[in-house]
């Protein structure tokens, strides 16, 4: 298994180009299940996740053609439809259960693996089978596999998810765009990889309306047409380099991505003393001297302060000049990172959802453990701050989800080696 070794402390300067989302790749790619003719995505992350979308993709009778190193994939059905996914295929990547809205759709039937959990909690799919139900789908679990059919094909219903899901409320747009009749959907998560979904699904000819702040009305077509589609920039690693430039009194100018996707990011940096400047597609980011603390931060749904964020923004409070609290509400197991940069120095300690963070420590160099995608992400900005060595162990939760990511970072002056 790939280590890190990175030195610190280092300062950091210079530019970062943002890569394609892998959150709004990986339903994007399990859309395409709905389509009788080719479909091409561009602007795809070269990420782990996304080669296990694509393997799954061609268990299910998916042909792939790949252009520009797979950041193109032009996908189009086989002639096979099998609506098989397998344990070994979703027990690595949880947004495998994307599938099953889209195989219900196109074949009336799925037998997909239930995703099981993972470090940062249950991940339960309740909400996605209610959903699904409520459109004419019947599920049965044997042996961690959710076995679904729908006889007469899903029909249009209204449908209030009882918890504002990012996962749910894509498995019930992906159901209803073939649904026949209307289909309501009230209180959608609104992230805007969800966004990017419904354009990517209106380019194709679904009928599709967000006709309130979390409420969407889809009107079911027959077929979907061929698209060509560029998928937006990730904004969980545009607000990750921003952290990182706030760290040591960094310098950077970060390119390729919609500033407004992290606005709530943004002003909680420019509390702490960041001086930011936006445009259209780009950040350029300064560190403060002396980083202010925040009394309170809270994890929400979007566009509240993003729980995808929470481990970076620990390792910054850390080297606060006073005391902050961070409250995690969307996941019961996300303070993983914690024991990890205790290891470093830093002070933190956890009662229940909350943690406190004493701030302003000194970190030194370590061995570190990865645990989870964000919380490993969060050990590398701490090690490039921290005075001496450290190893990060198990960086492939990392290769999930953050593209080339030591190549970016050695670009703007962080001693980071890969040890294979
Ligand atoms: C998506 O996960 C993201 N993953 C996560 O990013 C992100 O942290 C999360 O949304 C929240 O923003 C992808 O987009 C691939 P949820 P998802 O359904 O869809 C509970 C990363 O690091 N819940 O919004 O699984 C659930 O347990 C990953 O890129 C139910 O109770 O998140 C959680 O407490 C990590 N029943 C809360 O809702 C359900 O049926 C929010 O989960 C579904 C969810």
């Amino acid at each position: 298994m790939d280590k890190f070794k990175i030195k610190g402390p280092s300062k950091i300067s210079g530019e970062v180009s943002i890569s394609g989302s892998k959150n709004s790749a990986l339903p994007i790619l399990a859309a395409t299940i709905l389509f009788d003719k080719h479909v091409t995505i561009k602007n795809l992350p070269r990420v782990k996740d996304i080669d296990t979308m694509f393997n799954l993709l061609k268990s299910l009778g998916s042909k792939i053609e790949f252009k520009n190193k797979k950041r193109i994939a032009i996908i189009s059905k086989g002639n096979k439809n099998k609506f098989f996914a397998a344990y070994s295929l979703v027990k690595t990547m949880r947004a495998g259960i994307l599938v099953l809205g889209p195989l219900l759709a196109k074949l009336k039937k799925a037998k997909v693996s239930s995703p099981g959990g993972c470090s940062i909690g249950v991940r339960p799919i309740d909400i996605h089978l209610k959903a699904l139900s409520k459109l004419g789908a019947k599920f049965k679990i044997v042996k961690g596999y959710v076995y679904a059919s729908t006889k007469k094909g899903l029909m249009g219903s209204k449908i209030k998810l009882s918890k504002i899901s990012v996962g749910a409320t894509e498995n019930t747009i992906l159901a209803a765009c073939l649904a026949k009749g209307v289909t309501r959907i009230s209180n959608c998560a609104i992230e805007p990889e969800i966004k990017d979904l419904t354009n990517f699904l209106k380019s194709a000819g679904a009928n599709i309306k967000w006709v309130g702040k979390r409420t969407l009305k889809i009107e079911g077509v027959k077929i979907l047409k061929s698209t060509n589609y560029s998928i937006m920039n990730d904004r969980i690693e545009a607000g990750t380099f921003c952290v990182a430039a706030c760290l040591n009194e960094g310098n950077l100018k970060i390119k390729n991505f919609d500033p407004k996707t992290i606005n709530t990011e943004i002003n909680l940096l420019k509390r702490i003393g960041a001086k930011i400047q936006t445009s259209n597609h780009e950040i350029e980011i300064k560190g403060p001297k002396k980083i202010k603390s925040i009394d309170f931060i809270k994890t929400g749904e979007y566009p509240s302060f993003p729980t995808d964020m929470q481990a970076q923004f620990m390792v910054l409070l850390s080297k606060a000049n006073g005391k902050s609290i961070i409250q995690e509400n969307i996941f019961e197991n996300r303070f993983m990172h914690v024991p990890e940069l205790r290891r470093l120095g830093a002070k933190i300690h956890i009662k229940g959802n909350k943690a406190t963070i004493e701030g302003s420590n000194n970190l030194e160099g370590a061995e570190l453990m990865s645990s989870d995608l964000r919380a490993s992400v969060a050990l590398v900005l701490a090690a490039f701050i921290a005075k001496g060595t450290s190893i990060i162990n198990r960086v492939y939760h990392l290769d999930r989800g953050y593209e080339h990511i030591e190549n970016k970072l050695k670009k703007i002056g962080v001693k980071i080696k890969r040890i294979s």
